[in-house]
């Protein structure tokens, strides 16, 4: 994939949706998941409005990827969610835009976008205004540990793509998630992107997530050279 033409393709539709329905099926399985049934047009109708409205400088999302993750919001329907992370907004709009925008499906109340540089977070939230004229999905200029911990509702989904300091990387993602772990309710999800390429930094963030003292089960989905790991409450 070239990251600064995301939407180019890359496969035949069919081939990407047949990969996307297994990696579904296998969360299905694995009891993250109720079921694979996620609505085809919407979800297209979602992917030409990001591709008709945002400015993404570059993105690491595949078109598989996108698909994944709009899919498993489209079928879980958090009420409340929060990203971490967002950079330009593409991550956060792939997850929020189950629920907002032209191929919204249901209804939420707060879609929260997180991302620590001021520059980065007023450009995303000017891409999704774009997109959500509601404020249902917003973005906000934070540290994610701190939005996580003070977070005054369940969080139904959490998707974690921070990449904190240089001494940390991607380890941020355990403390994000520690920090809002009490609110994340039974049947709540979390998508840590980078489970494949970043499996260095996050060795203690995998073996947190597939420990069944802390959650029913966790999925490593790898439908592109990134990864995303998903895991069930
Ligand atoms: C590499 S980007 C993610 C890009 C995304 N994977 C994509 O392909 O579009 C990671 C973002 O996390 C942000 N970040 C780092 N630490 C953070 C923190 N503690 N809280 C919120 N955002 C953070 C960075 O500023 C950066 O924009």
């Amino acid at each position: 994939m070239d990251y600064r033409r995301p939407f180019a393709e890359l496969e035949p539709l069919e081939d990407e949706i047949r990969v996307v329905d297994e990696a579904l099926a296998a969360l299905v399985e694995a009891g993250v998941l109720p079921h694979t049934n996620y609505d085809q047009d919407r979800f297209l109708a979602f992917r030409q409005a990001v591709r008709d409205l945002f400015e993404i400088p570059w993105t690491a999302i595949s078109p598989r990827m996108q698909r994944l993750i709009w899919a498993v919001n489209a079928i879980s329907q958090p009420v409340n969610m929060i990203a971490a992370g967002v950079f330009c907004g593409n991550t956060f709009i792939s997850n929020a835009g189950a629920a907002v925008g032209p191929g919204a499906c249901y209804d939420a109340r707060d879609l929260v976008g997180v991302e620590i540089k001021p520059e980065e977070a007023e450009r995303a939230e000017r891409n999704v205004r774009r997109i959500d004229p509601t404020g249902v999905a917003r973005v906000v200029a934070a540290d994610a540990v701190d939005v996580a911990r003070d977070y005054p509702a369940e969080i139904g989904l959490m998707y974690l793509d921070a990449d904190g300091t240089p001494e940390k990387g991607k380890g941020i993602y355990l403390d994000i998630l520690q920090a809002g772990l009490d609110r994340l309710p039974p049947g709540g999800i979390v998508l840590a992107h980078n489970s494949l390429n970043a499996s260095d930094r996050l060795e203690h963030y995998l073996a947190f997530v597939r420990d069944r003292a802390n959650f029913k089960a966790s999925v490593n989905v790898i439908l592109d050279p990134e990864g995303l790991e998903v895991t069930g409450r």
